[in-house]
């Protein structure tokens, strides 16, 4: 499924490393990833500290009539590659209960790489940036996730079968408004979903669309946790957040690639 970020031949694990035949090696890190980022980590790289926060409301089930929608939305799929994975939380979702399916998880922080290994043994996870060329075969996937992830749109097509699917999530202008209103957070813009409609549009047929829509009731320590997963988390996290309850309203997009 890899491809060597130098020469684009495939890359084999062995000794240790993964290799392509052109002679360069990527050494596997002790903790299990690659890094084929080639450069420092750059500064929105989400840190351990914003990746414990999102491991913590992914296990209270925050999002988890999201999670059961794109598990549905990619029944039957084994080979997923999910961008700017995160803690992996997704993708492990994505790839149902076989055990021969294959998750790569792609994010340019080292600490989400760790996190992804340790959510499911499925997962290889790969240090890169997603706006450069992506260190995967042409067509060697089924299923491309971006979840409120960057989406570099030639290469998801490039790397997608032809009868696979790109699925993108993106927040909607009332996702944690209360949250967002109540402490200043960083605003989500109006209108995404339809920006990356049009954006995909060179390369995609868009299929599906669902708004996935709800309110639930959450402690302290939770709203806190919210706030210290997303890009506030790089200005200043409030030390006491109030429970609340939240608002979750995101869309979700399936795209199949052009014939
Ligand atoms: C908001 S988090 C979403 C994580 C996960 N998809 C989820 O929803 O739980 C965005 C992730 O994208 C990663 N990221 C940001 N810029 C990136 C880039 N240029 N290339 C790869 N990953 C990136 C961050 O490190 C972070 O883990
Ligand atoms: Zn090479």
């Amino acid at each position: 499924m890899l491809a060597c970020p130098v020469c684009r031949d495939s890359l084999f694990f062995g000794d240790g490393a993964l290799r392509c035949s052109g002679g360069h090696s990527y050494d596997v890190a002790r903790q299990g990833y690659v890094n084929l980022l080639g450069a420092a980590e750059p500064a929105n790289a989400d840190t351990a500290d914003m990746l414990d926060a999102r491991a913590r409301v992914h296990a209270a089930g925050v999002f988890e009539p999201v999670t059961t929608l794109l598990s549905s939305l990619t029944e039957g799929r084994r080979r997923v590659m999910e961008a700017g994975s995160g803690t992996g939380h997704y993708l492990s979702a994505a790839l149902g209960s076989a055990s021969d399916s294959i998750g790569l998880g792609l994010d340019v922080s080292k600490a989400a790489a760790r996190h992804c290994l340790r959510t499911d043994p499925r997962i290889a996870a790969i240090v890169a940036d997603v706006w450069k060329p992506l260190p995967v075969r042409d067509r060697a996937v089924e299923v491309v996730l971006a979840v409120f992830a960057p989406r570099n749109l030639p290469e998801f097509a490039r790397i997608l079968r032809t009868d696979g699917r790109f699925i993108a999530v993106t927040p909607r202008a009332g996702h944690l408004v209360g949250l967002r209103d109540a402490y200043g957070l960083l605003d989500v813009p109006t209108g995404k979903a339809e920006q990356v409609a049009a954006a995909a549009a060179e390369f995609f047929d868009l299929i599906d669309t669902r708004v996935v829509k709800y309110r639930l009731p959450v402690s302290e320590a939770l709203a806190r946790d919210l706030i210290a997963m997303g890009p506030n988390a790089f200005h200043q996290v409030p030390t006491s957040v109030a429970a609340s309850t939240i608002t979750i309203d995101v869309t979700v997009q399936v795209f199949q690639p052009l014939p």
